[in-house]
């Protein structure tokens, strides 16, 4: 398993773009890696549709995608015109590229197999698994679904833009907060440091202890 903080590995495996060698494909970019049960599975159709849709604005921002599964990348190559028929997506280049990992060997590695999960040609499935890796190469997020249940693309864009701003600005995103709402800012800046830092203002939101620790500002550019 890898835990947030840590270089994520680097691998290399086939891949509907050809050989994948994952540090260089992240090259000084953001990564958010997907991994999937397995293809030809409805649920999995339909969140690939939904990943093929955001990949191009986020690509535009310096966030890459790929996916991963146990299956081989022929199996990928055919599986990607159903997504593109079902999702009523276009004809172009698909916006990211799948990983094949037919011997399981990343999917032990990063602790996505779950020997409950349902499991194909009687081999074990990777989960849904979600890691966001930053241009650090270091892990950012992980999230991990079992196979029933389909993740939520929308929250993981909202996850993206929250990592991306609060990489850049000492800043921190509430509950539900969308693109663009006002952030709080980070509790260990003094009232001097965040007036300085964030010249757009700062609104202290009083509250029973006293203590002066929601702060919120514009959310910075
Ligand atoms: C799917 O539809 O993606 C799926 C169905 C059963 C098990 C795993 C995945």
């Amino acid at each position: 398993m890898v835990v947030l903080g840590e270089v994520f590995p680097n691998f290399e495996a086939e891949s509907t773009e050809g050989h994948i060698r994952f540090h260089d494909f992240i090259r000084g970019s953001w990564c958010i890696l997907l991994a999937h049960p397995s293809d030809f599975t409805p649920v999995c159709t339909t969140e690939m549709g939904a990943a093929a849709k955001m990949a191009p604005a986020l690509l535009r921002r310096g966030v890459k995608m790929a996916c991963i599964s146990c299956d081989p990348v022929s199996s990928h190559k055919t599986w990607i015109e159903d997504i593109r028929a079902y999702n009523g997506l276009g004809s172009g280049p698909f916006p990211f590229p799948i990983i094949s990992d037919e011997e399981r060997q990343l999917a032990k590695k990063l602790g996505m197999i779950d020997p409950d999960e349902p499991r194909f040609d009687n081999k074990p499935a990777t989960a849904r698994a979600v890691f966001i890796i930053g241009p650090d190469l270091r892990l950012k997020l992980s999230m991990l679904y079992p196979g029933t249940t389909g993740r939520n693309f929308a929250e993981i864009q909202r996850i993206m833009e929250s990592l991306l701003v609060t990489a850049k600005h000492k800043v921190v995103t509430p509950e539900q907060w969308q693109v663009g709402e006002k952030c709080f800012v980070v509790p260990f800046l003094s009232m001097e440091e965040a007036k300085d830092m964030f010249p757009a203002g700062v609104q202290v939101h009083p509250v029973p202890s006293g203590k002066q620790y929601l702060r919120t500002t514009p959310m910075p550019n």
